[in-house]
C-alpha cells in the first residue's frame, strides 16, 4: 500500500477550492494542506520575495511528509515561483494558471475580465495565456487583495458585506469596454471559495481551473496505489494563530482535522 501523500500548497486557505476538486475525483488520497499563514498575503509581495520563499518552503515540505505530488493551488506562487520550484525538486509539480482559455472559449461578448492578485494580474505568464487563447478577445484585469481577505474571513465563519464583493467587480465593469463582460476568470483559488458571493452580486459566467488541475492530478497519478480507506487529511501552517483556529471547522469539512505548525 502507498500512503504517500499528495501535498497541496497556498498562502492560506485558497487551496482548498483544488483540493475539494481533487478529493471528488480521489477519495482515497492521503493528503498534506500547507498553507504558509506566516507570508500571507501573496498578492502584495513582489515578485522576488515569492520566487525565494515558494521553492525553499516547498522543499522542507517534501523533507518533511514525502509526498507523491505537489500541486501549488495559488495562483500567484506559481505564475512566479513554478518553474523555480519544478527545478528544484525531484518529484511531479502541478501548477495554477489562470483559466483564461477556458473563459476564451465560452464568451459571447468577447470581453473576459481576470480577477486574481496585484502580483498575479501582472504576471508576463497572463500575458502569454492571453495572447495565446484570448487574442480576439478584450481582457480585462483587477488585482484585489480584499477579496483574498474575503474568503480567508468567510472560512473563519465570519459574516462579509454583499456591498464588498460589488465594490470589488466594478474594478473591471468600470474598465472601458466593462459594460460587455459576460465571463471572469477566477484566477486565485481563494476566488473560488466565495463564487456564490460574487455571482449574486453580478450574474454572469465565472471560471476557474480547479476541476482542470484535479483531473491533470488524477491522470498523473492514474495507476498509482491508495489506502483502501480514505484517511484525515493533515493542514500544517507556517504560522498556527487565534485566526488559523478559528479555521478549524470549516478545515473540517475539507477533511482536514489535524493542525500542526511546520
Ligand atoms: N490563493 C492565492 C492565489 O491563488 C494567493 C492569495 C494571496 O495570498 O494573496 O493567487
Amino acid at each position: 500500500m502507498d500512503s504517500r501523500p499528495l501535498l497541496f500548497f497556498d498562502s492560506g486557505v485558497g487551496g482548498l477550492s483544488v483540493l475539494a476538486a481533487t478529493c471528488a475525483l480521489l477519495p482515497q488520497a492521503p493528503i498534506v494542506y500547507a498553507a504558509d499563514s506566516a507570508g500571507y498575503p501573496y498578492g502584495t509581495k513582489s515578485e522576488a520575495e515569492i520566487a525565494s520563499r515558494v521553492p525553499a518552503l516547498l522543499g522542507r515540505l517534501v523533507e518533511r511528509y514525502h509526498p507523491r505530488l505537489v500541486v501549488i493551488a495559488c495562483n500567484t506562487a506559481s505564475t512566479i515561483a513554478l518553474a523555480h520550484v519544478r527545478s528544484a525538486l525531484d518529484l511531479p509539480v502541478v501548477g495554477t494558471v489562470p483559466a483564461i482559455k477556458p473563459a476564451a472559449l465560452q464568451s459571447k461578448s468577447r470581453v473576459i475580465g481576470v480577477l486574481g492578485t496585484e502580483a498575479t494580474i501582472r504576471q508576463p505568464y497572463v500575458d502569454r495565456l492571453a495572447a495565446e487563447f484570448a487574442s480576439d478577445c478584450l481582457v480585462l484585469r483587477h488585482g484585489s487583495a480584499a477579496l483574498v481577505d474575503l474568503a480567508e474571513a468567510k472560512l473563519r465563519g465570519e459574516a462579509t458585506d454583499p456591498a464588498a464583493y460589488a465594490d470589488i467587480l466594478r474594478g473591471l465593469t468600470d474598465q472601458p469596454g466593462g459594460d460587455r463582460l459576460d465571463t471572469v476568470v477566477l484566477a486565485c483559488t481563494h476566488f473560488r471559495l466565495v463564487e456564490p458571493e460574487l455571482r449574486a452580486a453580478l450574474p454572469i459566467a465565472y471560471v476557474d481551473g480547479a476541476d482542470g488541475i484535479a483531473r491533470r492530478i488524477a491522470f498523473l497519478t492514474e495507476g498509482q496505489e491508495w489506502p483502501s480507506e480514505a484517511v484525515d487529511g493533515l493542514a500544517v501552517f507556517t504560522r498556527v494563530d487565534e485566526q488559523v483556529q478559528h479555521l478549524a471547522p470549516a478545515l473540517s469539512k475539507f477533511g482536514l482535522s489535524r493542525i500542526v505548525t511546520l
